[in-house]
């Protein structure tokens, strides 16, 4: 009888940019354990909707509700103690420093408040060659970031999203710039990652959205112009006009 409530729920979730409705009375409920994509295209409004949940932009009206918890004015630091992660879609990684100095950061970011003074060397290194393990780079631990591959880059952006263990992990476009093979790859490790986790993915790769979502949101203009399974979303007509190419 009891409703699951839902991890994530945005209600009239709305961002404007001067006159710009960026994101516009958006109503979206994301149960735990599901990996749903946002799809739609150029300036629909996606990065903004998940910078609004992750607390990167504030919102213009609305509500984001995580875990049963109002959180719409919580800075973003604070979120992510709550677990929620996101990696951008712009890379940031620390490029001066290795990869396993980039992971180590997002680490103690989790723990800042507990107990990271007292977290020792050892922990630290075990939560941190762990995340990198997850995404395949645990034999460039070493790497300075900045010599590493773009494709590496970006799965060391994930590693640093996964070692703040998060309960929802948001990627905007995290395929961008990768190799056929890199992406196959990656398919296998957001498998992995929704095993554990809730997934937002934006991604504009339809070969990605299909392998993974089990839901699918689109978006246009600011607004949720369709939700559903990736079945009924390939043979949506609205969808097909607006994204698909007809
Ligand atoms: N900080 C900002 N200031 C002004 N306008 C912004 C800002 N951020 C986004 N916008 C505008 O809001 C709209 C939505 O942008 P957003 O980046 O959310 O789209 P998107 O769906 O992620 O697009 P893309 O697929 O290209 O990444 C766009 O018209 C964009 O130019
Ligand atoms: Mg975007």
């Amino acid at each position: 009888m009891a409703a699951v409530t839902p991890l994530l729920v945005t209600a009239g979730l709305s961002r404007a940019f001067g006159g710009l409705r960026a994101v516009d009375q958006v109503d979206f409920a994301l149960p735990e354990g599901e990996t749903h994509a946002i799809i739609g295209p150029n300036g629909a409004g996606k990065t903004t909707f998940v910078s609004l949940i992750c607390g990167r932009v504030a919102p213009s009206s609305g509500s984001v509700v995580f875990d049963g918890r109002e959180i719409s004015r919580m800075p973003a630091h604070r979120r992510v103690r709550l677990g929620i992660a996101y990696t951008f879609q712009i890379t940031s990684v620390f490029a001066n420093l290795t990869a396993f100095d980039n992971v180590a950061l997002a680490v103690q970011r989790r723990l800042i408040d507990d107990h990271a003074r007292g977290l020792s060397a050892r922990a630290l290194t075990e939560h941190g060659m762990d995340a990198l393990t997850k995404v395949g780079l645990a034999g460039h631990a070493g790497k300075i970031a900045g010599t590493m591959s773009y494709g590496h880059q970006r799965l060391l952006e994930v590693a640093m999203g996964l070692a703040l263990k998060p309960r929802l992990l948001i990627l905007d476009e995290p395929t961008q710039g990768l190799s056929d093979g890199e992406i196959e790859n990656f398919i296998g490790l957001v498998r992995q990652i929704g095993a554990e986790a809730t997934v937002l993915l934006i991604e504009h790769n339809m070969d990605v959205v299909m392998a993974l979502a089990e839901r699918i949101t689109v978006m246009e203009q600011g607004r949720i112009l369709a939700q559903g399974a990736p079945a009924e979303i390939r043979a949506n007509k609205a969808v097909q006009q607006a994204y698909l190419g007809g």
